[in-house]
């Protein structure tokens, strides 16, 4: 019964044509993004920004699921509805980031290990209650001619996996989210050895863990040159390494793989989600958790300023749609210009 729940919850995250909003920022990831455009991270205006983007008219005609933080799950909109409630009441699923971010780990010069187990499956209950229906863990790793380590590998393997098995307990479907992080000068070819490293030791995890792969998504990183890479890869090439990459590693009970944008323009992560959905059927929904690739438009056009709130729903709703044409690999670069005449 409780299995039946996660893999219908699963999936109504990957239904048709919809993907994921992060919406998750810590206060001091939101504190970059606001200092971008000018604007004070203040609780005030951090639930002003969230209100903005959760009452877009028709966004969840695109949107599945939106996660949020930890402050956010317990702000309301402006008329005083709680947010899960508003988001549920448009069918749209409520998630929470329950990960209490990377940290130095011991005796790794330069690696991460994400912390937050303790207390989590008391921590996942009181979500459960507050209305979240699925949850997030990022862990990260760092590309460089020796880095990441087989023991950072196995080490946030192990965590995801914990937190993963947690989860289903309390009827909450687990997002792991393992991050291979884009900076650098890497090749393409390295980032595919060592996402298949990372996706090995997360599915031996899972499975050792006892955990139902059928009740979650997998939010992996895509294949990609390294940032700062000479002759870095077109989309056919991305979309080429990262399918290959995942063909390899990823159990097909999976119900989907929902992309992470990761500091790539707004324009490029779409353009390859839609050449890497162009090349299916695939054996998973292959589908976007995007938080800056679908937010970027939008804080821009909404600069703190309440006179801009509806270019900034216009702006959020827009790059929704160009991402939910990528899942059916019909999105075109033209449909980027659809909003100025809009
Ligand atoms: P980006 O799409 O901005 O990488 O954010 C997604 C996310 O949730 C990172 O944990």
């Amino acid at each position: 019964m409780a299995h039946d729940e996660l893999h219908e919850t699963a999936k109504a995250l990957v239904a048709d044509g919809k993907g994921i909003l992060a919406a998750d920022e810590s206060d001091s990831t939101i504190k970059k993004r606001f200092d971008a455009i000018g604007v004070e991270s203040t609780e005030k205006t951090r639930r002003a920004y969230r209100d903005l983007l959760f009452t877009t008219p028709g966004a969840e005609e695109y949107i599945s699921g939106v996660i949020l933080f930890d402050e956010t799950i317990r702000q309301s909109s402006a008329d005083g509805t709680p947010f899960p409630k508003l988001l549920a009441s448009k069918g749209v699923v409520p998630g929470i980031k329950v990960d209490k971010g990377a940290k130095p780990l011991a005796h790794a010069q330069g690696e991460t290990v994400t912390e937050g187990l303790d207390g989590l499956r008391t921590r996942l209950e009181e979500y459960r209650g507050l209305g979240a229906r699925f949850a997030k863990w990022r862990a990260t790793y760092s590309i460089t001619d020796e880095l990441p380590s087989q023991y950072c590998e196995w080490t946030n393997a192990h965590a995801l996996a914990r937190y993963a098995a947690l989860c289903q307990e309390t009827g909450i479907v687990p997002i792991v989210e393992p991050e291979v992080l884009m900076d650098g000068t890497h090749t393409i070819e390295r980032a595919y050895h060592v996402t298949s490293r990372v996706l090995y030791a997360l599915y031996t995890e899972l499975f050792e863990q006892r955990v139902d792969i059928a009740g979650t998504l997998l939010k992996p990183n895509m294949v990609l040159s390294g940032y700062e890479a000479s002759n870095r890869a077109g989309a056919d090439e991305v979309a080429e390494w990262t399918l290959k990459c995942f063909y390899k590693h990823v159990p097909a009970a999976v119900p989907g793989i929902v992309f992470l944008s990761g500091g790539q323009t707004d324009e490029d992560a779409t353009a390859h989600l839609n050449a890497i959905n162009a090349r299916g059927p695939h054996p998973w929904q292959l589908s976007f958790s995007y938080g800056r690739a679908l937010q970027a438009p939008a804080l821009k056009a909404w600069g703190g300023k309440p006179e801009n709130v509806e270019a900034g729903q216009r702006a959020y709703y827009h790059r929704a749609k160009l991402n939910s044409a990528a899942r059916t690999g019909t999105y075109a670069p033209e449909m980027e210009r659809e909003l100025v005449t809009a």
